[in-house]
Parts: structure tokens; sequence; C-alpha cells
């Protein structure tokens, strides 16, 4: 199998299995706890129906939007995710040109495996970067600084992790950051040389935004989960927050939001959006699911900032749901990884490619000529 052959999520999946050993792929497959939520995040798309219109005169329809004060080609853009470098060599510089190529945002995490500065140097595109509190908070204003020099477009404030989620998978396979051969996953690293080979002759394993003030996480071979529970401030609140988006002062969203409340309080600090999230199920297992918040959050705040459904997207028909009940953009994790670990940047494109394709279809099929013709009337929920 070969990128060209992938036209969907379960596609990229499969293909990005066979190329990466068991501790990697299970880093980005698996979801907390017992991944009800994980599961549940994609299944809730289901539990709603398209109601297409027609004879619309639809023609060629209009995919753009504006996000982070940026124009983009299509409703959905990449999640930020850590460590892109264990799934492609090119990691972070494969997903941002992908993105620039098609014109839609890359979003780069605190934790990524290239720094702020080279994204900068490869990708004049739409970015938007992924901000933890670290209980040192010079971290916090050192990366915000380093974001503004670099034009990056908006933030993104994560508040969904104040402790790292319960992933068993990474237990069992004995994940660690930089990876480590353990016996249990010796035959999984052997059978895949291609891999083992990029890793030990391209750019050494670190989390290039953060190595200078700390060496944890970089060279010593530990769980990304005792890095989260060691340096991220669990007392995080809303002045913390609040401190962010006025240091940033320009498009800033929090990542994370899952009740209205806390949405009505986003508005009030002075949010420009919000990512409804749970982390891609890799949290708090048992939490409800983006979509079936979306249109309660929409309701209530939708025209006050700009709503981004972050989690469980694989479709661009769940794209479109997503937007009919509310959200102005779509961005996910799991389907761009496995396509990046499928093929670096080939892959992101072919995937890009193959969700502007398929949302463009279906805006056609549901008579619908703009993005903004997907509104509430366009959807039933089955219960
Ligand atoms: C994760 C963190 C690092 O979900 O964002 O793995």
């Amino acid at each position: 199998m070969k990128v060209k052959d992938c036209y969907n999520f379960e596609d990229f999946r499969k293909l990005a299995k066979s190329k990466l050993p068991d501790p990697i792929f299970h880093y980005i497959d698996g979801g907390a706890d017992d991944e009800a939520t994980l599961k549940r995040n994609t299944n809730a798309f289901d539990d709603c129906d398209l109601v297409p219109s027609i004879l619309t005169s639809v023609g060629e329809p209009d995919l753009k939007t504006e996000i982070f004060g940026r124009k983009i080609d299509m409703p959905i853009f990449l999640s930020p995710t850590a460590m892109q470098s264990l799934y492609h060599p090119d990691g972070d510089k494969a997903s941002a040109r992908a993105a620039e190529k098609f014109n839609t945002m890359y979003s780069m995490s605190t934790m990524a495996s290239f720094s702020i500065e080279e994204i900068a140097n490869v990708s004049s595109g739409p970015k938007l970067f992924q901000l933890y509190i670290h209980k040192d908070k010079s971290f916090t204003d050192d990366l915000i600084d380093r974001c503004r020099r670099a034009n990056f477009d908006g933030l993104c404030l994560t508040v969904d992790t104040l402790v790292a989620g319960n992933r068993e998978r990474d237990h069992r396979t004995g994940f660690t950051t930089p990876p480590k051969f353990t016996l249990e996953s010796l035959m999984s690293f052997a059978m895949r040389p291609q891999w083992v080979l990029n890793y030990l002759t391209n750019k050494k394993f670190e989390l290039a935004n953060i190595k200078h003030k700390t060496d944890k996480g970089t060279n010593i071979a530990k769980s990304v989960i005792d890095y989260i529970n060691e340096q991220y401030d669990p007392k995080m609140n809303w002045s913390d927050a609040e401190y962010c988006i006025k240091k940033w002062n320009g498009p800033f969203a929090l990542k994370g939001v899952m009740s209205v409340e806390d949405a009505k309080r986003a508005v009030d600090i002075g949010c420009t959006a919000i990512m409804i999230s749970n982390h891609g199920g890799r949290q708090l297992d048992g939490s409800r699911s983006p979509f079936d918040q979306v249109k309660a959050i929409a309701d209530a705040v939708g025209d006050k900032l700009e709503i981004i459904l972050d989690g469980g997207v694989r479709r661009g028909t769940h794209v479109l749901k997503a937007l009919a009940a509310g959200a102005k953009a779509c961005s996910f994790g799991k389907a761009f990884l496995f396509s990046l670990g499928a093929g670096g940047q080939v892959g992101v494109e072919r995937l890009l490619h193959n969700m502007q394709a398929e949302i463009r279809r279906n805006m056609i099929l549901m008579g619908c000529k703009n993005l903004s013709e997907l509104n509430q009337d366009k959807i039933i929920y089955r219960r």
C-alpha cells in the first residue's frame, strides 16, 4: 500500500501502522482509560443527519473561511500535536509546508520537535502556536515573545491538560521520549528498519522550543506523561489565561473548552476563538464529545467568537455537520498524524487533498454555495 492508495482515515492509519514501531503508533492511536471518549468523538457525528437542499444553482462552492485573522481555503486545519519528528523525520516542517500548499492552518505544539523559528523559516502560511503553562512562568513569556517575532498568526492555550491522562497503551508498549528500545517493543522496531534508520540518521530527538529551559523530556528517556506532570502548572486559572491574552494582544483561543459557561467566560476575558476539544479523548475519559457540545456553545456565543471543533473528525461530512451545528472550522490531530507517518509531506498533502475534495463534493450535494449556508436547518439530530 502507498500514499496514493489512501482514500480515507483507515487507509492512512493502516499505512502508518506498517511504518511506525508499536510504541509510536499507539501513542497516536490511543486515548485515556477505556477510550470511550475517543470512540464517541467520531461516533457522535452519526447521531445527526445532513438534510440537503435541492435545485439551488449551486455551481462551484466557496470553501473559504477566516480564522485567527487569516483567510484559509478550507474549513479544516491541523491541530497542534507534539513530537512530530517521531512520525516522520521532517515532522513539523512537512506538516507546515503541506498546510501552506493548501492554504490552511498549521499549528505548532509547545512540545514540537522543531522550533518556532525553524518553522517560521520554512513556511509563511497561516500558523497557530499552542501554549502550555509551565510551572516556571518565564517559559510562557518566552514562547509568546518568540511567536510574535516569528509572525505566528494566533495562539491557543491548552486548558485540559493540568495532569496527563491515563494512556494505558503507552504503559504497555513502554513509550518514552526519546524512544527507547524495550524488550516488549524490540521486535516492532526491528521490523521497521526504515524508521530506525531515519531516527538514527536525522536530527536528534528534542523538544526544540523548550530545550534551552530544561533538559527534561529531551535528554532523559521518560514518559511524556511524567514530563507533563512535573512541568505543567496544575493551578493554572482564568487570570493566567487573561495574562496570556493581554500579553499576546492578537487572535487567541482557549483549547479544551467544553461547557457553555466556560465559553461565555472565554468571551468575557477577550478570547477571539475557542477550540471545543477533549484533547482527542486522551485526557478525561467519559467526557462529552466536541460535536455533542458544539450546538449549545454556538447558540450561546457563536456570534461573539470563532468556534473551532477539534476531535473525532475523519470525513468531509463531519466538517459539514460541525459547521451546520455552529462551528466556524474544524481541526484534526490523529487523521493528519497518520498521514504524516504514512508519507511525510506527501502524505499530509494527500490527506488535505482528500478532505478538500470531500468537503467540496458534499457541499454541492448539500446544495450549499458557501459555508455560511451550512446552518442548523441543514441537520437533524436523531434523538
Ligand atoms: C498528548 C499531549 C502531549 O496528548 O498533547 O500527547
